[in-house]
């Protein structure tokens, strides 16, 4: 018998192609997606499907593609989009409707109904480069917003492949989702995947909750395993997204990181060191983060000159309006905390970069970091919070966590958890972590360090995968507490 084939389908691949003067040259990707499925390929092989990040003809960059794809061990194929796509179809209805909507801020949505028509339409691109890879019976796994619809026309194409779906970001509530003016086909479409995968079982109850609300014939079956419309059943659970915890170990023990991470020591020294790392966007909560300092700095003159804050902000999404405001707002908040209480010659209270670090850079500053703050006002799980615990090897630091990240559930344990739009109670968080002794910072550490390195990236996969080849529904009834995922242990047939 043939194995089944292992496909998963993302909008983007792990790596950008990028032209330079001596042809085209792969740079890998930034995102929770591509850090989180970078090892399950590696590990398992397979064939990803995704965007190659550049809009050249694909033919130009096979070889870089092709060369990529064998040093990973996995097959690349591109979907290339053209301009017109990426600006009704990624920018649009992704990035201005659907990442809006699902991260509680409708306010923010452009619901222009041509990006609908260019959503549906890139979805059936999507599924035609998949049907011509996947025959009966294989496993096609299809990942996060930009693709919602993609199960649908996999369907209208006569596909008999395995569908199942991860969303990486959050499902909201009824009273948010039932704003978007395609809820219903959005719906239904989802309802065409075999399984569904969410991050938290708040994102599980909000999509069974809208459900309900749309239609109010639908079922839960297997103790809420499943849900059923008329003749379809489709699976559901909570599965919290995770980090390949060995290897983020591994390398920041080595002893170039270690290196860089004394020098940022020896460069900003006699303070704690505050770390902030974010993607630019609205949703990490990055402009109340610089105004809870500078509320500490106000509130606690002995502070300062004790505590920096050093916030890298990752390029993203710069064609979008919003984005770019939001740049504008950081550097003016920055500027004027550094304006009013840096000292001359000496301590500075924010250090701003605004660039994609490099592995060696991003693992140095975990590791230099005294505390970390991760603030997002709503994130679907947010692994730079799982990193940090990860590299964190002498255990002697503090994590502050936003309560809407998705991590809250699995970290409550020994982060301090904030709400991020409270920015008096997230600057007394700070002063919490500044003065905490150490025997409390050890043992918090060393419990979040213990999270993560059980519910570790393969643990997710694994999770996932016996969901969608468990025989009887009862064996993965939905996770219910935070923390955990709605797979009991079984063989994996895959
Ligand atoms: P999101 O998926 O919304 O960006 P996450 O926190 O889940 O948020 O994931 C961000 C990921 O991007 C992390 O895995 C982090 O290591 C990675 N990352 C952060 N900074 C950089 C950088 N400068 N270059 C490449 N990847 C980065
Ligand atoms: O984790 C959320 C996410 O949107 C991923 O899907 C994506 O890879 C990442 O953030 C980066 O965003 P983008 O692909 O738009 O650059």
């Amino acid at each position: 018998m043939r194995r089944s084939r292992f496909i998963v389908v993302s909008n983007r691949l792990p790596y950008v192609f990028k032209r330079t003067a001596r042809g085209w040259r792969a740079e890998a990707g930034s995102g929770g997606l591509v850090t989180a499925l970078l090892p399950v390929l590696r590990d398992r092989g397979g064939t990803w499907i995704g965007w190659p990040g550049a809009s050249g003809a694909a033919r130009e960059f096979k070889p870089a593609l092709a060369a990529a794809g064998a040093k990973a061990g996995y097959t690349l194929v591109p979907v290339p989009l053209t301009e017109e796509e990426l600006g009704n179809f990624y920018h649009g209805f992704s990035n201005e409707v659907i990442w809006p909507l699902f991260h509680d801020l409708p306010s923010f949505c452009n619901f222009d109904p041509q990006y609908w028509r260019s959503y549906r339409a890139v979805n059936a691109k999507y599924a035609r480069a998949v049907h011509a890879r996947a025959s009966a019976g294989d496993f096609v796994w299809v990942h996060d917003y930009h693709l919602m619809t993609l199960a649908a026309e996999l369907r209208r194409l006569g596909s008999r492949a395995r569908l199942a779906f991860f969303l990486h970001i959050p499902f909201p509530a009824p009273d948010i989702f039932l704003k978007l003016p395609w809820r219903e086909p959005l719906l239904h479409a989802l309802m065409e995947f075999d399984l569904l995968g969410f991050q938290t079982p708040r994102d599980r109850r909000n999509f069974v909750a809208c459900l309900q609300t749309l239609e109010p014939g639908v079922k839960l079956e297997g103790r809420g395993a499943a849900v059923r419309l008329g003749t379809r059943a489709v699976r559901i659970g909570a599965f919290p997204i995770s980090i390949d915890y060995n290897a983020f170990l591994r390398r920041a023990a080595a002893v170039d990181v270690a290196a860089k991470a004394r020098e940022l020591h020896r460069l900003l020294p006699k303070r704690k060191l505050m770390l902030g790392v974010d993607r630019l966007d609205y949703t990490k909560g990055i402009t109340l983060r610089l105004k809870a300092f500078e509320t500490l700095l106000e509130r606690y003159p002995d502070l300062r000159g004790r505590v920096s804050l050093l916030q890298v902000v990752v390029p993203s999404r710069e064609d979008i309006a919003q984005y770019g405001r939001m740049k504008t707002e950081i550097e003016q908040l920055a500027g004027r905390i550094n304006g009013a209480f840096a000292r001359p010659g000496g301590w500075v209270p924010v250090w701003y970069e605004y660039r994609s670090l490099s592995r060696l850079e991003l693992l140095a500053y975990y590791r230099a970091a005294d505390i970390a703050l991760i603030t997002p006002l709503k994130d679907g799980m947010n692994l730079v919070a799982k990193e940090y615990c990860a590299c964190s090897i002498e255990e002697d630091c503090v994590l502050i966590l936003s309560e809407f990240a998705g991590a809250a559930a699995q970290l409550s344990g020994g982060a301090l958890l904030v709400n991020p739009f409270d920015v008096e109670a997230v600057a007394e968080a700070i002063r919490d972590a500044v003065l905490m002794p150490e025997a409390e910072r050890l043992a918090r550490m060393r419990r979040l360090r213990r999270a993560v390195r059980r519910q570790d990236v393969f643990w997710w996969v694994d999770c996932f995968l016996r969901a969608a080849v468990a025989r009887d529904l009862r064996s993965f009834a939905p996770a219910r507490r935070a923390g955990e995922a709605s797979a009991a242990p079984a063989a994996l047939p895959l």
